[in-house]
């Protein structure tokens, strides 16, 4: 490993006609056609239950992708003990010999198992084909092959020795077992949140999320196929409670590596609170809880990318990223031309099956998703003080279908402007350039979150003052650039306040994260 240095993995454009195309339509076909069973696996057993669930296509909503089942207590319990037995033995691998699993596995994916993740990727979470090919195969295969590399750079240092004194620290994983708990949204996030812990020498409970299942499961199978053990990673869907309960009650847990609601991240704190005497050692939490994220416009800014990359932002797999602009504040001086300009993109932005090109983004997960992101569009409907520029309509009759949606909000605490949606509707708030004193505040207090925010600005001055004010309102800043698109080892991401604990997914520390050092001085 000394001399590996990783690279991003280049994006694909799958045109008509080419071979990387076809071979995605074949997929697509095959996985389109057929209800893949997805196991429980523990160690090197499969398991089904009685409590039987179904992935459906949420653009298509009456066919099922996946058939699965969840795990009860007694099984994740077994997951647990599994876990925390293999535990020593994965730990006790050479750093590199761990890697090489990991480094092999992103070489699976780079071309032999790649149309599957793309397929299931599109299929059961309605990405079009570049938001797949961003997430499922390049961003997955960056984390593997940057947390390597970023974990053996961590590893390196040693401490000073003096004289007759040898001191030396060894990275150890952690004892127990990891539970990894991951969202629908990125395929890469669920492979990256149940990899990290297991390169660093630690086992894992990974449960997918209901909606990403058959995704999660392939990228499972690749780890196991590219050598992972029995029992390093166990993959367990199961009903979040009841998940989050049988972990957060075992003394082994080590850690919770999470990605998903402020609301569930919390009751896992809680419930870790309560136990806390039982445990062996203080479990660590990672967390990543979404946001509220802003694009901030100064008269200054060049609207052209402000247009381009709010509607990007806002819109691209249906504002269903963590980063997604969903708040834009617009000067008086260009307000109406950006409305214009935006109101215009969105009235040809198609939306429908995600296997059609002309669709820009797709259903929304589920009907819970629908559901909420319709509650706020009725909210703006009825609202005096909001008013529906373009959009508003949905439909779930076939898949969960909701327009891109504009709206301008005239109260600067309007809900639409201050909490998180999850959905294809952006938030317009026109300030005063007198008041952007008051306005820089709002922006930075008026939501728990702190994600991603974007500044644009051409005037410098302005750039520098707005960025040391809004310091704490992201974890990831833009300048001239839209919210959304952090890529492994060039933006690492994550957030803070109540956003997340801010670990820099695909940065230079996360894998320090999973490991607890063992310092030892000889004297000879
Ligand atoms: N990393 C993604 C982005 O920046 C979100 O998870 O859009």
């Amino acid at each position: 490993l000394h001399d590996y240095t990783a690279v991003n993995e280049p994006i694909r454009d799958y045109l008509p006609g080419s071979t990387d195309r076809e071979r995605l339509e074949k997929r697509l076909s095959y996985f389109s056609n057929t209800c893949s069973d997805v196991p429980i696996v523990i160690g090197d057993d499969v398991y089904t239950t009685s409590d039987v669930r179904h992935q459906v296509m949420p653009f298509d909503h009456q066919k099922k992708l996946a058939k699965f089942s969840y795990a009860d207590k007694a099984l994740i319990q077994k997951a647990i003990d599994v876990a925390v037995k293999a535990q020593r033995d994965w730990e006790r691998q050479s750093y590199e010999k761990r890697a090489d699993v990991f480094l092999r596995a992103a070489k699976l994916m780079q071309e032999e198992y790649r149309m599957d993740l793309m397929a299931t990727t599109m299929l059961g979470q309605a990405k079009t084909i570049i938001q797949a090919e961003i997430d499922s195969t390049c961003e997955l295969i960056d984390f593997l092959n940057f947390n390597v590399m970023f974990g053996h750079e961590a590893t390196k240092y040693q401490p000073i020795s003096l004289g007759s004194i040898t001191n030396t620290l060894s990275y150890r994983g952690m004892e127990g077992f990891w539970a990894s708990v991951t969202p629908f949204n990125f395929t890469a996030i669920g492979g990256n949140l149940s990899s990290a812990p297991a390169i660093a020498g630690n086992t894992v409970l990974w449960k997918p999320s209901d909606t990403a299942v058959l995704s999660n499961y392939t990228v499972f199978k690749i780890f196991r196929e590219a050598g992972l053990p029995p029992g390093v990673i166990n993959f367990v869907p199961a009903d979040g409670p009841v998940f989050g309960g049988a972990v957060t009650s075992s003394p082994h847990l080590a850690g919770v590596n999470f990605t998903g609601s402020v609301e569930t991240f919390e009751t896992l704190w809680k419930s870790i609170s309560t136990n806390l005497p039982n445990f062996r050692s203080f479990p660590r939490m990672i967390g990543e809880c979404g946001g509220k994220n802003y694009h901030l416009v100064h008269p200054s800014a060049d609207l052209d990318s402000v247009v381009n990359g709010t509607i990007m932002s806002a819109f691209e797999f249906g504002g269903q990223k963590c980063s997604a602009c969903s708040r834009l504040f617009l000067p008086q001086s260009c307000a109406q031309e950006v409305i214009d300009r935006l109101v215009a993109i969105q009235e040809e932005i198609k939306v429908g099956s995600p296997l059609l090109v002309e669709n820009y983004l797709s259903a929304v997960i589920d009907d819970k998703a629908f559901t909420r992101i319709k509650g706020y569009i009725d909210h703006a409907r009825s609202s005096e003080s909001c008013e529906i520029l373009a959009g508003g309509g949905y439909d779930d009759s076939k898949g969960y279908f909701i327009q891109p949606t504009i709206i301008l909000c005239k109260d600067p605490n309007d809900k639409l402007l201050t909490e998180e949606i999850f959905g294809p509707v952006l938030s317009i708030y026109v300030y005063d350039e007198k008041e952007v004193a008051d306005l820089l505040t709002r922006i930075d207090s008026n939501t728990r979150y702190g994600l991603t925010g974007s500044i644009y600005a051409k005037d410098s001055e302005v750039v520098d003052s707005w960025k040391d004010f809004l310091r704490f309102s992201a974890g990831n800043m833009y300048i001239n650039d839209k919210s959304t698109g952090s890529v492994v080892g060039q933006q690492p991401f994550g957030g803070a306040r109540k956003s997340g604990t801010n670990d820099k997914a695909g940065g230079p520390h996360y894998l320090l994260k999973f490991m607890s050092p063992l310092a030892i001085k000889t004297n000879s």
